[in-house]
C-alpha cells in the first residue's frame, strides 16, 4: 500500500482552508531548505555570514537564506498576519491582524553549528490564531498554538506535525519530492535511559541538575538501578526527532552562566513548540518549575530553561525542583 502523502492528509485532518494551505506552503519551504542544507558546501554557503542575530549570536548564510524562504513561503498565504523570527529583530507585520489570522514563530533553522560539520539541522514552527483582543504587537501564549512542527535535515528529510492530540511523521521521498506519511502517532515512551545534556557546562548546574546526571552516570549499583546512555548533538530538533523515536530526556535548564539572559533556548520558536509536540505525544516539558506552555512570554526573543521528554523522567526533576524549592539549602535530588 503507498504511504498517504502530506496533501492528501491535510484535507482530512485540518478543517480550516486557510491553515492547509499555510501548513502547504511550510512544507514547501522546508523542501527548499533541505535542498539549500543540501548544497551548502557546492554553492558556497558554509562558514559565517559576517552579521549576528538579536541575541547577538553569529549568523551563517544558511540561517540567513533559511530564514527568507521560510518567511517568503508564509507571506504567500493571504490569512498570515505576522511573522516572529529567530533572525529577526522584530515582529513581520504582513497585514493587520484580524481574529482568525495567524501568527507564526520560527526557527528557520535550528542547530546550525552543525551545518558545516554536515550533522542534523531542522527548522522549528508554531502557528496560533490571532486572538479576539489581540494588538499588532500581542506574543502568543502557548495554550493559543494550533499547531506547531519541525523539520528534520539529516540522513532523511523528515517533517513532523501535531494540531494537540497527535504527532504525525511525514519522510521526504526524493523521487517525487513530496512528504509521505511514514510515522503515524508517534509516542514518547514514558520511560528512559537516555539523556541529552551539553555537560560540559556542569560547573555552572545547579544541585538539581548536579544530582540528577550524577545519579545517571552511577549506573545499575546507583540509586536509579539501570543504565543511562548519553547523547549531544547540539540540534534541539534531532534531540526531540529521537526522543520522538525511542524516548529520552533532552535538558537545556538555565544555569549560573545563562541565568540573567533566561537560559538559551527560545520561548516562542524552540520552547512552545517542541512542548506542544512532546505533550501531544505523551510526553512531558517545564522549565524546573511551570509546564513550559504554561510560562507567559513577555518578550519576543525571550529565553526559558527546558527539560522534555519522557513523562516519568521529567516528572522526576521537576519533583525535585519543588522539593529543592521548599528547602533551598537542601537542593538536592532524593
Ligand atoms: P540555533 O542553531 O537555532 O541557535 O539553536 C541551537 C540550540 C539548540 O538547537 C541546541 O540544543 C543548543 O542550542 C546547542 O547548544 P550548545 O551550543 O550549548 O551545544
Ligand atoms: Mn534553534
Ligand atoms: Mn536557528
Amino acid at each position: 500500500m503507498q504511504n498517504e502523502t502530506l496533501h492528501a492528509y491535510l484535507d482530512r485532518e485540518v478543517g480550516d482552508e486557510h491553515l492547509r494551505d499555510l501548513l502547504d506552503r511550510i512544507a514547501s519551504a522546508c523542501w527548499s531548505i533541505s535542498a539549500l542544507v543540501c548544497r551548502s558546501a557546492l554553492q558556497g554557503n558554509q562558514g559565517e555570514a559576517g552579521s549576528v542575530n538579536p541575541q547577538g549570536e553569529v549568523q551563517k548564510p544558511l540561517d540567513l537564506m533559511a530564514d527568507e524562504v521560510f518567511a517568503r513561503s508564509c507571506a504567500g498565504n493571504g490569512r498570515t498576519a505576522t511573522l516572529i523570527s529567530e533572525e529577526a529583530d522584530d515582529i513581520t507585520v504582513l497585514k493587520n491582524p484580524s481574529p482568525g489570522d495567524f501568527v507564526v514563530c520560527y526557527d528557520p533553522l535550528d542547530g546550525s553549528s552543525n551545518l558545516d560539520v554536515d550533522l542534523s539541522v531542522g527548522t522549528i514552527f508554531a502557528i496560533s490564531y490571532v486572538p479576539e483582543d489581540a494588538s499588532q504587537n500581542a506574543l502568543p501564549a502557548g495554550h493559543q498554538m494550533v499547531c506547531a512542527g519541525y523539520a528534520i535535515y539529516g540522513p532523511s528529510t523528515m517533517l513532523a506535525l501535531t494540531t494537540g492530540t497527535r504527532v504525525d511523521g511525514f519522510s521526504l521521498d526524493p523521487e517525487t519530492d513530496t512528504f509521505v506519511l511514514t510515522h503515524p502517532a508517534m509516542r514518547v515512551p514514558p520511560e528512559t535511559a537516555e539523556f541529552a545534556i551539553n555537560a560540559s557546562r556542569r560547573r555552572h548546574w545547579d544541585g538539581v541538575m548536579r544530582d540528577y546526571v550524577a545519579q545517571c552516570l552511577e549506573g545499575p549499583t546507583g540509586p536509579r538501578g539501570k543504565a543511562f546512555n548519553m547523547r549531544w548533538t547540539a540540534s534541539m530538533v534531532a534531540e526531540v526527532h529521537r526522543i520522538l523515536i525511542r524516548g529520552g530526556i533532552f535538558l537545556y535548564p538555565t544555569d549560573d552562566e545563562n541565568r540573567a539572559s533566561g537560559g538559551k533556548l527560545r520561548l516562542l520558536y524552540e520552547g512552545f513548540p517542541m512542548a506542544m509536540i512532546i505533550e501531544a505525544a505523551g510526553g512531558r516539558a517545564t522549565d524546573g518549575h511551570n509546564d513550559i506552555l504554561d510560562v507567559t512570554p513577555k518578550h519576543l526573543h525571550q529565553r526559558t530553561s527546558v527539560i522534555l521528554g519522557s513523562a516519568g523522567e521529567v516528572d522526576l526533576i521537576a519533583a525535585a525542583y519543588t522539593q529543592a524549592e521548599r528547602a533551598p539549602d537542601g537542593s538536592r535530588l532524593t
